[in-house]
């Protein structure tokens, strides 16, 4: 979801103030090279050959040719055709089957879903909306039977409820709420645990098993490490500052190598109402993420929402939320230690001394790039041994030099600024504030940090910017290169001597995204990348067991980037390296979450979110779109069903490696 949430949660660029339209027709990069070196002489003329020159070195050029010689792209599959239409598309020899939509049942006595007379009783058995993160757990090792576990990060009203819109002047308004609207909303936020079994190839969910659980905005949870019982987490139904309702805005996230589920609660600010009072201590903390942003009326109804009436609530969340999967009633534990922000995932792996390192990201414009290293190591042999190593360890943020260091700095009381004199009385105050921590250790500045992942295969990290067209020309620098950034980069990280817990590494952008054909992009895919396979807005990603880069996209649009949201397949190594190719593409109005490679790679779970939000700008559509008159009616296409977020899964007909 995008960090600047407007009005009707509608998750496009608000604001892009990028190049525009991109028509799909450009010739590709390689097509243009080919021309130039078949007439041996330097290109003139069109807009899009000065595009060639301004952003593919000379050196670039005249090795091209050999270097297409030498590319092996990792990645072997017919690529999808970008565009724009109410269906999704995968790549041809490949099934792509809808799995879980929003209202379907995850346990035996899970009532029907009826969008018409939907209940918070009922939508807290079903799937919950808007899904995002996408990981799975295998039971007994197996590819073809364990957890699926999946986020509900928001919800988009005027999608799910029928008779709340009324357009005037081209616009949607949405009436105000009801106290059960909001507490369907609350319900259809958390996440979803369910067990899942591919049998003769096609993938179930298993409705009678036993670890099946529902996570909403108001199940039990604790607070635990550094900030659990501190004062500014006491609230007046909670006076022990360790008890915790719900979890909300859940993102990206992650499965821990002892297969506990992570849940990172990301946008919170839009979930609280009302005015702090004037004389609050919290103001400054308040004011650093956005709070209260009020988009939300949960308020109206739950007093803890509402900072004038409960204002230590908002401290309870934006944390790393851990749940053991293996137990249905277990109480998910908010993990302080992992600081407090805009979480948008906790990916992890294991360094070489066996501690555990996870990378996080902090999604908002100009916010940093985390990590934290447990101080405990992982043992593989004994799973409870591991249920409480994030409760200990060292937080730290990234400052990224301008000569491709890259320094992990710690965020721990009583070091540098971090003080009584700057108002940190303990490391429960610094991670409360974790935001203004950073900024006062001088991290650097990001194009919004969101999806970061390991890889265990080449050893490196992969980190997803996805854009910041707020950033001005004096405010580029090394790492963030692009002034008015519309379209996001991915940057590499390789950690010092290839250990992931090391304090230092070397950085270097994988690639600059938008379309390479139009110079002021200034994009930097490789010259294989077809006019299919560039993309903007790099959000989700997700490596696969043979170390493939597959990112997935948040942002991109007719007026945009002439393209809906997709999942493309990014090379990273040898001459093919910045190659990118269009796996899969969502209907209309969706944002393209998950993904997740099983780990024998024969299935790619896919998540398709808020599909049908938006489609004024698709001249297929080209007026507002609402529960009664929705640009697309994914996946079921029936009269009376509405729109439906689901996870797909992909799989290669007849079986096998995908991309393979
Ligand atoms: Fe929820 Fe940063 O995407
Ligand atoms: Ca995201
Ligand atoms: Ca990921």
């Amino acid at each position: 979801m995008n960090d600047q949430t407007p009005v009707f949660r509608t998750s496009q660029l608000e604001e892009n103030d990028g190049p525009g339209h991109n028509p799909t027709d450009n010739p590709t990069m390689g097509e243009l090279i080919a021309a130039r070196f078949s007439r041996r002489g330097f290109l003139k003329g069109s807009l899009a050959v000065s595009a060639i020159a301004a952003t593919v070195s000379p050196m670039a050029l005249m090795l091209a040719d050999d270097a297409r010689a030498e590319t092996k792209s990792a990645f072997s599959f017919e690529e999808v055709e970008a565009g724009i239409d109410e269906k999704h598309h995968v790549a041809a020899g490949y099934d792509a089957d809808v799995l879980l939509r929003w209202g379907d049942g995850i346990f035996v006595d899970s009532p029907e879903f009826d969008p018409r007379n939907q209940t918070p009783e009922s939508q807290a058995k079903q799937f919950g909306y808007n899904n995002d993160y996408v990981g799975y757990i295998p039971i007994d090792g197996s590819s073809e039977h364990g957890l699926l576990v999946v986020n509900h990060e928001y919800t988009n009203e005027h999608l799910m409820f029928p008779g709340i819109v009324k357009v005037a002047e081209g616009k949607i308004e949405v009436a105000p709420a009801d106290k059960k609207r909001v507490d369907i909303e609350m319900a259809a936020h958390g996440g979803t645990i369910v067990e899942i079994k591919k049998t003769d190839g096609k993938w179930q969910v298993v409705k009678d098993g036993k670890l099946n659980r529902r996570i909403t905005a108001n199940t039990e949870m604790q607070l635990s490490g550094p900030v659990a019982g501190h004062d500014r987490v006491k609230t007046n139904a909670d006076s022990s500052g360790r008890k915790v309702f719900g979890t909300i805005n859940n993102c990206a996230g992650g499965v821990t190598p002892w297969g506990t589920y992570v849940m990172a609660e990301e946008n919170i600010h839009g979930y609280f109402t009302g005015e702090l009072a004037a004389d609050s201590k919290e103001a400054a903390n308040y004011k650093r993420l956005g709070l209260p942003e009020g988009s939300y009326e949960w308020g109206k109804f739950h007093d803890r929402f509402d900072v004038s009436k409960d204002p230590n609530e908002a401290n309870r969340f934006g944390w790393i939320v851990e749940v053991d999967v293996n137990d249905p009633v277990s109480v998910p534990k908010k993990r302080t230690s992992m600081g407090r922000f805009k979480h948008e995932g906790a990916e992890s792996i294991v360094s070489k001394d066996g501690r555990v390192v996870f990378y996080l990201g902090d999604d908002e414009r100009f916010d940093y790039v985390y990590k934290f290293v447990t101080t405990g190591k992982f043992n593989p042999d004994d799973r409870a041994a591991n249920l409480d190593l994030l409760d200990e360890g060292t937080l730290y943020v990234a400052k990224f030099e301008a000569d491709g260091t890259v320094n992990w700095l710690p965020i721990v009381h009583g070091t540098g600024p971090l003080t009584a004199e700057n108002g940190f009385a303990s490391q429960a105050d610094v991670l409360i504030e974790t935001r203004r921590a950073g900024d006062l250790l001088g991290a650097t500045k990001m194009d919004r940090p969101e999806d970061i992942q390991p890889n265990g295969v080449n050893g490196k990290v992969y980190v997803m910017l996805t854009n910041n067209t707020k950033r001005k020309d004096d405010q580029i620098d090394a790492v963030n290169p692009r002034a008015k950034n519309a379209f996001g980069h991915i940057v590499e990280i390789a950690e010092a001597d290839g250990d992931f817990a090391a304090t230092k590494g070397k950085w270097e952008i994988l690639l600059k995204c938008g379309d390479p054909s139009i110079a002021d992009v200034g994009a930097s895919f490789s010259t294989e990348t077809t006019k299919n396979g560039w993309f903007g807005m790099p959000d989700n990603c997700s490596v696969d067991a043979d170390g493939r880069l597959w990112v997935s996209t948040d942002g991109n649009s007719p007026k945009d980037t002439g393209r809906t949201d997709g999942l493309w397949a990014v090379d990273t190594e040898g001459a093919a390296r910045a190659t990118s190719k269009l796996f899969f593409r969502v209907p209309i109005g969706a944002e393209m979450c998950g993904p997740l490679m099983l780990p024998d790679m024969a299935t790619m779970m896919v998540a398709v979110q808020h599909p049908a939000d938006g489609g004024e700008d698709w001249e297929g559509f080209g007026r507002p779109s609402y529960y009664e008159d929705l640009s697309t009616r994914w996946p079921d296409f029936k009269d009376d069903m509405p729109v439906r977020p689901s996870v797909v899964a992909i799989t290669k007909k007849g079986g096998g490696k995908i991309g393979v």
